[in-house]
């Protein structure tokens, strides 16, 4: 389903480099699926999507109906990998403006620390009802505690305390931690993140399925497609896609391609991306090494980033995803006057232009020195978002290894934690 396309990699790395990378990549492999490398306890992603039963799938599924019966909106409050995943499924599948039409809105809070941010929200809530997922695997993220205090009396305020604990839902750790303890105590409906599945890989468990099937997303097609990235991504050879893009990133990396750019042509895949650029960022920047993942929204940004990317300093290189063009085609009409001169291109689509427009920009790119990485992807559908999910989760676990670090900790993470912490006077 996924096609790693490096034809316009071999100005910035050689055949026979790729083809040595072959034995680093299948020992990253074997280390992650045999569970022998560092951070193995923090494997339960890799059997996720096969390993998750129907019951469980229908358990998500009977949850997110009831919200959809009794709320006009979800809070879903988490942030980091227990926010990413749902809100970047929700913008592929639903768009960027889902909310306009949505028949339960979907607002993300507990992500950041601002006041102004929080009252949007709020004030959205007034006379509406409203439920709210709370997601947090440790059960004591800040930013996560205190959105999720103020929803609850929200809701407390608005329901009385028993109509409240029908409308919180709790995403977290199956045993441990202080919102497991609240759960149990206060008796809301709750659904495990496994221990073993950390924030950044858990879009797969009720982290991203649950605030998926509020917004109505199939999420039985998107574990599908995810089933199905797992099965053929098993391939232990290079014609692997994930072996492909680990190699080619972690080779260009050693050849001075420090930074690298995901870009895609679609804005709904701009979420996708800050996924993406937690997953890799927090799993490979250690020890004083990882490749720094930016994000770039294109056509968009060759307004702003253009001329840096072509002429800035030659340190990058870019990932672009490609999916294939909407079914709702829009075609350019011809204009009698033609006073913008477009009649060139009276009958053309859109999709078109864009498909000449992304020619163009891989060309001069390539030429300027920035390495292009293709990765095909089909439609931009349910399957496909499962799909590209798991390729990305598997690549960067290969990818992690391959660079000689720990995939699944975040040391760094707990520097802010601690000051902040001591600020506070805890
Ligand atoms: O990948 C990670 O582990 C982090 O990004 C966490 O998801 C994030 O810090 C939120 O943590 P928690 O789910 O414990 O609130």
């Amino acid at each position: 389903m996924i096609e790693t396309d490096i034809s316009n990699l071999w100005g910035a790395i050689s055949f026979p480099d790729l083809m040595a990378m072959e034995e680093r990549l299948s020992a990253a492999h074997k280390t992650l699926s045999e569970g022998t490398g560092a951070g193995n306890d923090f494997l339960g992603w890799y059997h996720l999507p096969s390993g998750t039963t129907e019951k469980e799938l229908d358990e998500i599924q009977k949850a997110a109906n009831r919200i959809r019966r009794n709320s006009k909106a979800l809070v879903v409050i988490g942030i980091g990998g227990s926010y990413l995943g749902a809100r970047a499924a929700i913008e592929f599948m639903n768009g960027t403006m889902h909310n306009d039409t949505a028949p339960v809105k979907i607002y993300f809070a507990g992500n950041h620390l601002s006041t102004r941010a929080l009252n949007e929200i709020v004030t959205r809530l007034e006379n509406v009802d409203f439920s709210i997922n709370i997601v947090s695997k440790s059960g004591s993220t800040m930013e996560t505690a205190v959105a999720a205090r103020m929803f609850r009396w929200l809701l407390n305020r608005k329901y009385g305390p028993d109509g409240a604990k029908e409308r919180i839902y709790v995403t977290t750790d199956p045993e441990k931690g202080k919102l497991r303890a609240m759960t149990r105590e206060e008796g809301y409906t709750s659904f495990p993140i496994p221990a073993n599945v950390g924030g950044r890989y858990s879009v797969f468990t009720a982290c991203g399925l649950l605030p998926m099937a509020v917004a109505g997303i199939d999420i039985r097609s998107v574990m599908a497609g995810a089933r199905q990235a797992e099965k053929e991504l098993d391939l232990r050879s290079m014609e692997n896609p994930a072996w492909l893009y680990a190699g080619a990133r972690n080779l260009l990396y050693e050849n001075g391609k420090k930074i690298e750019m995901l870009c895609s042509y679609e804005p709904n895949f701009e979420y996708v991306g800050r996924w993406w650029q937690q997953l890799f960022g927090e799993s490979e920047g250690k020890d004083g090494k990882g490749i720094f993942p930016a994000c770039a929204q294109f056509t968009t940004d060759l307004h702003s980033m253009g001329q840096m990317i072509q002429q800035g300093e030659r340190n990058m290189f870019e990932t672009v995803v490609r999916f294939a063009p909407d079914s709702r085609e829009l075609s350019i009409e011809k204009d009698w006057k033609n006073m913008d001169d477009l009649n060139y291109l009276a009958g053309k689509t859109v999709s078109y232009v864009e498909e000449n427009a992304f020619q163009g920009v891989v060309t001069a790119h390539v030429d300027g020195g920035v390495p292009v990485i293709l990765l095909k992807c089909g439609a931009m559908d349910a399957r496909t978002l499962g799909y590209l999910l798991y390729f990305f989760q598997l690549s960067c676990g290969i990818s992690a290894y391959t660079l000689g670090v720990n995939p699944f900790n975040q040391p760094g993470v707990e520097a802010y934690k601690k000051n902040m912490m001591t600020n506070l006077g805890r």
